[in-house]
């Protein structure tokens, strides 16, 4: 987006990036966005059909550097503190050009149990913290019903930035903002994840299944320092705001991770 664009183009320009409603006073943010390539190869000649291979590559290209970038930015986070303002400054990720703010994860820095989420929604987005919507009253209703307090749990998400119109996000997006997940789960230390939704269970677990067949079942994440955290996989709470009948089974989830605090409480 550029400063000359009149006000139905950048109404254009949103509408292609996916938004579908606003949020906040101001209807349109000054943003600069990466040019947005829309080419239909099958009308093409094949001089510009491998022009556009090569713009796909350089795409893809990008995404594999702002992934590097991550990484190495991700190193000098010595603190949870410094990790969020790097990932407040990191420029890798065109979703940061229409969220409002960087929802970086809660809680505890040294929480027992990390709770994953997929990415923030319209209220996270706006007040800039994780999981405070409706899924996020879902959740705390969980978490105290199996006594579980939220502020001694930590809770996060696999996007810092919402995907506009909470669209799903694309594997590109994942893989550039991955970095800040695995370093905050090295940072924390937990004993224990719980992730929230098939895309938060396949991104970090580096995995593709379905989450009907992954929940339930305690699974193993590896941090970067070898270190193994189980992991329960479970449905998302917006899921079950949508399926309320599946709520059943994710509280035999909640159980099953409080049932395994408890066991391995009594080892010690
Ligand atoms: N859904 C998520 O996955 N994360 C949030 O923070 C809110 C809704």
């Amino acid at each position: 987006m550029t400063e000359d664009m009149d006000a139905k183009q950048i109404l254009e320009w949103y509408i292609l990036a996916g938004v579908e409603e606003t949020s906040g006073n101001e209807p349109f943010a000054k943003v600069e966005a990466a040019p947005v390539v829309r080419v239909a190869t099958s009308v093409l000649k094949p001089q510009a059909v491998s022009e556009t291979r090569q713009a796909t590559t350089a795409l893809s290209q990008a995404t594999q550097n702002a992934c590097q970038n991550a990484r190495e930015q991700c190193k000098n986070a010595k603190t949870l503190a410094e990790l969020k303002q790097l990932v407040e400054i990191f420029d890798g990720c065109a979703l940061k050009l229409t969220a409002t703010n960087t929802v970086f994860g809660d809680g505890d820095e040294n929480a027992r149990i990390v709770f994953i989420g997929e990415a923030p929604g319209a209220d996270e987005d706006r007040i800039g913290k994780p999981f405070v919507g409706r899924s996020g009253q879902l959740l705390d209703k969980m978490l105290s019903a199996a006594g579980l307090d939220r502020a001694s749990c930590f809770i996060t998400n696999i996007l810092p930035w919402r995907p506009p119109g909470n669209r799903t996000p694309t594997d590109g997006e994942i893989a550039v903002c991955l970095p800040f997940l695995k370093r905050q789960i090295s940072l924390i230390k937990p004993d224990y994840l719980f992730i929230m939704g098939g895309s938060a269970a396949n991104a970090i677990l580096d995995i593709q299944d379905s989450i009907s067949r992954l929940r339930g079942h305690w699974l193993e994440y590896i941090d970067e320092d070898g270190r193994k955290i189980p992991a329960l996989a479970s449905f998302h709470p917006a899921y079950l705001l949508r399926n309320p009948g599946q709520k059943a089974k994710s509280w035999v989830d909640f159980l099953r991770l409080k049932q395994r605090l408890f066991e391995d409480e009594n080892k010690k």
